[in-house]
Parts: C-alpha cells; structure tokens; sequence
C-alpha cells in the first residue's frame, strides 16, 4: 500500500482522461433517450441543477477521498473511514460490474455502425435516406448472433488493454480524441438545427413543461448525473488518488463536470431537433440515438465520412469508458481477492461477458423480460435508480459529517488555496445532498411499489 504511486503525466493529460472515462455513452446515448423518456426541457433543468448541486459536490468529495486514501474505493474508504465505510466501495465494484455488461454491449452496437456506415453490413445510410432506420436498427438487435460477437469483440478489446497496462495508452490517446469528438459534434449541432422541421425538436429540447415533472423523472436525472460523470462507483476515488499535490480538485473536478455536460447537452441538440424532423418519436428508448443519427447522416453532403467517423469516435469513446470501468473490476480482484492482475483480467472478463449476454439477447426480444423490462433495460434501471443514488448518500454522508476535517484540507491543498465555496460544498454534502436523494428514492420507490 505504501509504493509510490502513478501520477498522471500532465495536467491536460489527467484532465482529458477523467474526461475519458465521464464521456462516453452516457452522454451521446443515455442523455438524450432519458431526456425523451422524462419529457424533454424540463429535464433537461432537472439535470443542470442536480450537476451543479449534487454531481459537482460529490465529484470533489471523491477526488479527495481518493487522493488522501491513494488507494481504489475498498482501499481509501477503509484507510479513511474503518471498515464500515469500505462496504460503499463494494457497491462500487458491484455496480461498475453490472454496468459494464450491458454497456459493452452497446458499445458493440456503435462498432457495429461504424462497419455499416462503411458499408461493411449493407447500406446504412441507403436505408436511413429512405426512412428505414427504425428497421435497420430492429434487425440488427434481431439478430442475436452479430450481438453476441461485437460484445465479445468490445470485451476482448478492453481486456487486452487494461491487461497491457492503461496510464500511457489511455492517457495519451484521450488527448487528442476527446477533442476531436467534440468539433464533430459541432458540426452535427449546426446540420441538425438548420434540418427543415427542426423548431419542434428544438423546443421539445429547450422549453420546459413542468407538468411532466416527477419524482422518477427527478430520481433519473441524478441516475443520469452520477453515470454520466462516473460518479458514485469508485472510478473518481481511483482517479483522485493518481492527483498530483498540487491540482486543485475544486477546479478540475468543475472542468470536467462542464466538459462532460457540454457533450451531453450538444448531443441533444442533434438528437431532437432530427429526431422531430424526421419523424421519429422523442421517447424510442435505447434505440433513439441508433435511429436518429443515421437519418441525420443520409442528409448531409459526405454523409458516410461523418457516419464512419463520428461512429468510430462514439466507439473509443465508449472505450475509455469501458476501460475505466473494467480497471474498477480488476483491481477489485488484485487488491481484494488476492488475485494476480493477469488472473484477474481473464476471469473478469469472462464474468463480465457472461452476465452481458442476456442483455445483449434481450433488446431483440431473445430473453425474457424481468419486472416488465428487457434484461438491458432491467440492469441499467437497478444501478442507476437505486444502487447508485443509495452509494452517493452515503459518500456524502462519509465526506459531509464523518471525513470533515480531511476533506477540507484535501479541497484547498492543506491551506494552500482558497476555495471559496467550501461552505457552500460542506452544506450540500451535509444536508442537502443526502436528504434530497433519500426522498427523491423513497418516493420513487413508494409510487412504483406500493401506489395502484
Ligand atoms: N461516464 C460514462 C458515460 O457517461 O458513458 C459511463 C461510466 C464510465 C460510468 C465509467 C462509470 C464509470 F466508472
């Protein structure tokens, strides 16, 4: 526990590679068929406000868990906090598992677009010029076989890297990637709001009908907050603790929240605005973001450049992402089960394969559906709406009331910053984080369960 432990190279680099692992599909799939789900603009508020008051605050509580405890989630809980609060690393390992299951499969999917936007498949864009997204999308999940083997391609690709070792690749490829993604996204931003019949989508997106505002709505926009900035899993305690002494975590903690929900935000701004204009519904679930693009890249001048590039982009995106939630099953392994960091890649990788496959079989309704949701569906729902918001109370708990003084002097470095809102900070993670996600959960879980 006591070696001197990697540091990130640069601080551009640390910052482009926690922005790796918090942009991925969270932001360019999960955001907007969330957003369809729970009524567009007012979510969309819904989840600014929870970025700024709850994610900000909890992303800085755990970037200065992690740099304090300089080990993962287990190792820094239990040097800070004794062994109770390790338990909130567990659920960590537990739910960084689960998601990367179905999200490997996803990621398939974007792989699986990348080779047919370049015709790999048959044309996906012919098909989408005359409408046929939808379909094309249908029979692509239909098909349980193509499923099957991009998963096991996205697994076998992470697993060789992180078994390779991932600080120099990860680190240096991020750099030049993230901001590659972003200026293809602008790009996309200005054909899809310049789309005739785009104004619809625009205001589904931008204009606020706080009738459709629930508690559900409200419990999935911090779901939503916490998978998008990776938080409440572990990943920005593991992150935090490769913090040089002297990066300021208030600062880099708001870079990549800002970052982070740029993306998500311009996604929406293809998203709907496409989606309206050619005709497909807001709320198509998983399956919105597959549909739309295309559509979107039939229309414009070199289409299949974009359909190919953006793809690929989405794909390494999803990579990164993928990366760092398998390095959190990994050195769960090492440093918890006592396995070899080899041993623990494989026999991760295949649990992890092996629990991605209902998944990967239940959107092309080839496994049965669990609680009236298919197997993809059923996995995100469990760890967004519920394990999550329950580990980031307890984070919030563990900073606010139990860590105080340490976190304080991890937020200004020991004295040597200011950090003005420190107030502010230690009141959201004393009262108002942990109260407004306990009720926001109990009345979720009271409407679903025990109202009818
Ligand atoms: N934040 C990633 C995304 O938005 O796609 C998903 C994710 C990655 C969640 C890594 C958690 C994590 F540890």
């Amino acid at each position: 526990m006591s070696e001197k432990r990697e540091q990130w190279g640069s601080k551009f680099g640390m910052l482009m590679a926690a922005a790796g692992s918090a942009i991925g599909l969270g932001n360019i799939w999960r955001f907007p068929y969330i957003t369809g789900k729970y009524g567009g603009a007012v979510f969309v508020l819904t989840y600014l406000i929870v970025v700024c008051l709850i994610g900000l605050s909890l992303m800085m509580a755990e970037q200065a868990i992690g740099r304090a405890g300089k080990s993962d989630a287990v190792g820094s809980l239990l040097k800070l906090g004794g062994k109770k609060w390790s338990i909130v690393g567990w659920m960590g390992f537990i739910v960084a598992f689960i998601i990367l299951s179905y999200y490997a499969v996803i990621a398939g999917w974007t792989l699986a677009y990348f080779c047919a936007s370049v015709d790999v498949f048959g044309s996906l864009l012919q098909g989408a010029a005359q409408g046929k997204a939808a379909d094309l999308f249908g029979s692509f999940v239909a098909n349980q076989y193509y499923c099957i083997a991009f998963l096991l391609t996205v697994m076998f690709v992470t697993a060789t890297i992180v078994y390779r070792g991932i600080a120099k690749g990860v680190e240096a490829s991020c750099k030049i990637l993230m901001p590659t993604l972003f200026v293809i996204l602008l790009m996309l931003v200005v054909r899809a709001v310049t789309l005739p019949g785009a104004s619809k989508g625009i205001s589904f997106y931008l204009k606020p009908d706080f009738a459709k505002l629930t508690a559900e709505g409200i419990l999935a926009a911090i779901g939503q907050a916490f998978y998008s900035l990776s938080l409440a899993m572990g990943i920005m305690i593991v992150y935090g603790s490769y913090f040089t002494e002297d990066t300021s975590i208030p600062r880099s903690a708001c870079t990549i929240s800002l970052l982070d929900t740029s993306v998500a935000f311009l996604a929406g701004l293809v998203i709907f605005p496409s989606a309206l204009a050619f005709g497909i519904e807001p709320n198509a679930g998983v399956a919105l973001t597959f549909i739309t693009l295309p559509s979107v890249f039939a229309q414009m001048p070199a289409g299949m450049l974009f359909s190919a590039g953006f793809f690929m982009l989405l794909f390494i995106a999803a990579l990164t992402s993928c990366i760092s939630l398998f390095e959190v099953a990994v050195a769960f392994g090492i440093d918890h089960l006592g396995f070899e960091r080899k041993k623990s890649t494989v026999v991760m990788a295949i649990l992890i394969t092996l629990l991605g496959i209902p998944s990967a079989l239940s959107v092309g309704g080839h496994f049965p559906k669990i609680c009236g949701m298919d197997c993809l569906d059923f996995f995100d729902y469990v760890t967004n709406n519920l394990i999550m918001p329950i580990g980031g109370i307890l984070l919030t708990i563990f900073a606010g009331w139990v860590w105080t003084e340490g976190a304080k002097a991890e937020l200004t470095n020991h004295g040597k910053y200011d950090f003005k809102l420190y107030k502010v900070w230690l009141f959201i993670c004393r009262i108002v984080a942990p109260i407004a996600i306990f009720v926001i959960l109990a009345a979720d879980i009271y409407g679903k369960f025990f109202k009818k």
